[in-house]
């Protein structure tokens, strides 16, 4: 038998066969945002997010509206589904079911995670199981991750002191072993034991004070430690505080949206490339 012919695609439209049947090619492609709200995507993605039939994000950020009214990708804005006092977890599965629904009916389509997707993000692992599942294509790509930014805005060698980073609820319940000599990174430690939407821009004081006694007991009282928030756009410069443990609890508003740094021996290290 003749084999058909793909039509040549439409922009947005789902591939054809010649008798205008709707070849399934629905797939879902995680995007990274980078921490500077659309000036660290990669070119890989902006190149493969124009061939997306649906981009789906989150963003609360009329540039990344613009960006994509730019490139010509249709957008799809779930923001709304963030409402205060729902619960995350049940939010990142409708997050998920949406679109994989969406995938089901051929249609390819792209989600916008901010950062690298594959560092501390639900929607995206929830995607590639959901994906997996339903035997839907997935593909994933990074986009510059507050890790880098971090390395980036402290400027030290972290090949020659070693590198520890936990998410600080994990920290906080599994108290692993650290070396206290190693620069010990906590994201989210504004959010500790935060299941709620709306945590994340507001810090969970008994979730701090959590964080707090770990850390007391770990480092002691006096020890230093600093806070990290890269700049979130190309006019903002970062900003790095630094306390004692005692302090922290009193000034937890500054861990909003921010990393926590303990630095171990950061700062004295030996630049091996001297
Ligand atoms: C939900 S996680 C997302 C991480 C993201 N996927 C990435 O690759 O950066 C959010 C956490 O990342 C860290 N983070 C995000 N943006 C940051 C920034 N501009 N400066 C410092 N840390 C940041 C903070 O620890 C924050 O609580």
């Amino acid at each position: 038998m003749k084999k058909k012919t793909p039509k040549t695609k439409e922009p947005g439209k789902p591939l054809s066969d010649s008798d205008g049947k709707v070849i399934s090619e629905g797939c879902v492609h995680v995007f990274g945002l980078g921490v500077r709200a659309i000036t660290q995507i990669t070119l890989e993605s902006n190149y493969l997010l124009q061939n997306m039939q649906k981009v789906f994000h989150c963003e609360d950020d009329s540039r990344v509206t613009e960006y994509l009214a730019d490139i010509g990708c249709p957008e799809v804005n779930l923001g709304y589904l963030y409402q205060e006092g729902r619960k995350r977890e049940r939010v990142y599965q409708e997050i998920c079911d949406l679109i994989i629904e969406t995938a089901k009916t051929g249609v390819k389509c792209a989600y916008l995670a901010p950062g690298n997707p594959a560092f501390l993000n639900s929607i995206a692992f929830k995607l590639q199981e959901a994906t997996a599942r339903n035997r839907i294509p997935f593909f994933m790509y990074p986009g510059v991750s507050s890790i880098d930014s971090l390395l980036t805005d402290l400027r030290d060698s972290v090949e020659v002191t070693g590198f520890q980073c936990f998410e600080a609820t994990q920290f906080t319940r599994l108290k692993p072993a650290v070396d206290k000599r190693v620069p010990l990174f906590l994201f989210q430690p504004g959010a500790v034991d935060a299941f709620d939407v709306g945590s994340g821009t507001r810090v969970n004081l008994r979730g701090v004070k959590l964080l707090q006694d770990t850390l007391i007991k770990l480092y002691g009282r006096k020890a230093t430690w600093i806070v990290v928030k890269s700049a979130m756009s190309i006019e903002e410069n970062p900003v790095i505080s630094t306390g004692d443990m005692d302090g922290l609890l009193e000034r937890a508003d500054e861990l909003k949206l921010g990393t926590l740094v303990i630095p171990g021996v950061l700062g004295q290290a030996t630049d091996v490339n001297s």
